[in-house]
Parts: C-alpha cells; structure tokens; sequence
C-alpha cells in the first residue's frame, strides 16, 4: 500500500492499493470518531460493493446508512443533491458525522457537494471505484453537479478527509471505463511524466494499475498543495478539458468523460504543433498512448460546434479563455486567447495532417 499526503489547509492521506474497502472501517476510524456514516453509491456499485463497506464500517463501530442512486452523468444534478441531502437529514445526520462516497466520479462529486454544502459541511470520505475516480476525481476536493446549461456549473471546493483507492475495484469495471480512466492518466503523463506515458503506451489495458494511479495521485496532490483553489498551476489539470467538455456536450452526454478528454487532448495537441508552440513528434506519441488504450484520437464535430460548445466553459472569463498546451511531453503550460481565435485553433487540431 502506498500512502500520498496531499497538503491541503487540512492535509488528509490517500492510500493506494488492494484490499482497502473491506478495511474502509478500521482505515477511516484512523482519521475519525466512530459516528454515523451516510455511503453513498450508484446502482451498479452499491450491488458490488455496499454491503462489504457497509459491514466494515460497522466492524469498526460505525453506525451506518446507504443511500443508492441510478447510475450515471444524468444523476449528476440539482435534484439528485436535493434529495440526498434531505436524506442526510431525516436520518439526523450532523456536523460531527460523515458522508461516503463509493463509486466513481458521479458519485464522488455529488456526495463532496453533498458533504460541502449539508449543515454548512460535514466530513467526507472518498472510495473511489473507477480508475478515473482514484486518478482525478476523488483527490483534491473539486466537488460538482451540473446544469442545463452546461458541466460542473454548481460546486465547491471540499477536501475529504480520506481517500482509499482499492485497485481491486478495477476488476469489476467494464473495459471502456477503463479506457477513459486512462485518459486522465494519459493528462497526468503529459503533464508531468514523459516515462509514465511510456509505460501506458506498452502495457495498455493491461497495466499494473497501482504503479500508474500513484505517480498520478502524486503529480496531481504537489499541484492541489500549491493552489487548492485553482487560482494558478492548477488550470493545468484541465488539459484536454475545454473541448472535451465541447465534445461531451455535442455528443449529449452519450460519450465518457474520459473519452472527450482524449479528443480534447488530441485537437488542441495537433493544433499546438503546427503553431510551432508544441514540438514535434508529441501528437504521434500521445495518439500511441491514447491507441493503446482504445481510446478516440479523433473529434468527430464540426470545428464551428466544437469552438462554439467550448465557450461555454467554466475557463472562459469574458471575451478570453484558457487553453492548457503542451510544449513537449511532460511540459504544459497554459495560455489565454481572445475568444474569437478559438476556431482557428480548433480548425487547426480538427485538420488531419501536420502540415
Ligand atoms: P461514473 O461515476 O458514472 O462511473 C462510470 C460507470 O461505472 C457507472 O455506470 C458506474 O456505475 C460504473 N462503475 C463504477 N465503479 C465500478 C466498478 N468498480 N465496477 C463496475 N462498474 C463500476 O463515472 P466516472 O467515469 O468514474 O466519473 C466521471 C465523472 O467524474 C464526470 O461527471 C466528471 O465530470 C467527473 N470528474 C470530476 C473530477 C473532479 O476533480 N471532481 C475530475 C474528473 C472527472
Ligand atoms: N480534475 C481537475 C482538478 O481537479 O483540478
């Protein structure tokens, strides 16, 4: 088991390994007071994983109560929150109390936003079942549901208290979601590991999952300690994240996350390349990662829907937004462009060819 303090206001560990939900009990009475815990979790996931959490809290001498939803992005909005957090109250929840999330990252941004918002906040625990969720979504406190008009829109920052990644969970997870967790680990590799997109690029879906969510968890816990509230170096989290957004929206939610995170790496990659921003050869190695893990290389969506959709994101603040590029692999940096220049650039990515 590896263990990843994130320095937060309040510093708090994320265990990665094997075996950790069937110790989530004895783990989180290591952190906090025996009490009632709310776990929380979808439909698919509560059938595979509740009743082993929920007996070692139990175990461990917590009182507990489950909440189950349906799964998937759609549950992910104003009215799912409104009822779990009258849930938390008829079950007399308080402030000295807990909130788990089990599942992936729908479960672990509406219960984070659940747990920022109940009472004013109550504590929370992270039980991350995707590789998507144990990679990104469960560390570092970003917490969100959407709305009409757009992903992400209502939300806040609240750091759990824990986190335990059980990589065993992955065994259960249907391939695709296990792609797109990929691309968020291919985001980190670009970031900050040169080596690690290697890594991913020969093993695939085959990976040693544990020795690829550390060094992600890693890069991504140094990145939330210097700047919790995204005021800095943590926009570069959000590569591959302006169009992907686009292109998870064009497609009407139908694609994963993690697949309009590919698409969205791969577009504003190509198009840093032939600005001559990017150097050369990065596009070829990021499709290579994305390839292996059966990932899109491409955005299927007219540059005009792509550009237009990708305004709407939380990164543009008024006739600006801000696009996160790579300058080679493992070396971003992000930029601010006019608004009115983001279809040449999405053309640009869009266009097959370097030249
Ligand atoms: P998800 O939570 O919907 O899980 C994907 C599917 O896998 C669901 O159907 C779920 O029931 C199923 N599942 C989960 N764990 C399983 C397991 N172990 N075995 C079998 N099935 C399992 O989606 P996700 O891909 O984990 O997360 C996507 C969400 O995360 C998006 O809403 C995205 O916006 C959000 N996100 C948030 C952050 C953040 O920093 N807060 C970062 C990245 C993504
Ligand atoms: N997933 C991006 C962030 O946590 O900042």
């Amino acid at each position: 088991m590896q263990t990843i303090t994130v320095n937060t206001g309040r510093p708090y560990d994320v265990l990665i390994g094997r075996g950790l939900l069937v110790k989530a009990g004895e783990l989180t009475a290591r952190v906090h007071k025996p009490c009632t815990v709310a776990i929380v979790s979808d439909e698919t996931v509560a059938g595979l994983y509740m009743a082993g959490v929920a007996q070692s809290f139990q175990n461990a001498g917590f009182r507990t109560v489950e909440y189950v939803f349906p799964a998937g992005e759609q549950s992910k909005n104003m009215a799912q929150l409104a009822d779990l957090l009258d849930f938390l109250a008829q079950n007399e929840l308080g402030r000295s109390d807990l909130i788990a999330a089990l599942g992936g990252g729908v479960t672990g941004d509406l219960t984070g936003f659940a747990a920022a918002s109940f009472q004013r906040g109550i504590g929370c625990v992270q039980l991350p079942t995707t590789l998507l969720a144990a990679v990104d979504s469960s560390v570092g406190g970003k917490t969100a549901v959407n709305l009409p008009s757009g992903k992400n829109l209502a939300g806040a920052f609240w750091q759990p208290e824990l986190v335990l990644c059980d990589c065993d969970t992955f065994a259960t997870l249907p391939e695709e979601e296990l792609s797109a967790g990929g691309a968020e680990c291919v985001k980190y590799a670009m970031l900050g590991d040169g080596e690690l997109l290697e890594i991913i690029t020969k093993q695939g879906l085959n990976a040693k999952w544990e020795d690829i969510v550390a060094p992600c968890v890693e890069y991504k816990a140094r990145v939330v300690a210097e700047d919790e509230k995204e005021h800095g170096v943590r926009k570069l989290l959000n590569l591959g994240h302006t169009v992907g957004h686009a292109a998870e929206r064009l497609s009407g939610y139908s694609i994963r996350h993690g697949e309009g995170v590919a698409m969205g790496m791969m577009v504003l990659t190509l198009a840093a390349e032939k600005r001559g921003v990017c150097a050369r050869g990065v596009t070829a190695r990021l499709e290579a990662a994305l390839k292996a893990l059966k990932l899109p290389t491409v955005c299927p969506y007219a540059p005009e829907d792509i550009a237009k959709a990708s305004l709407g994101d939380k990164k543009r603040q008024g006739d600006s937004i801000t696009l996160v590029l790579p300058r080679a692999v493992g070396d971003c940096f992000w930029q601010t462009i006019k608004t009115s220049e983001m279809l040449d650039w999405v053309r640009l990515g869009v266009e097959k060819g370097l030249s």
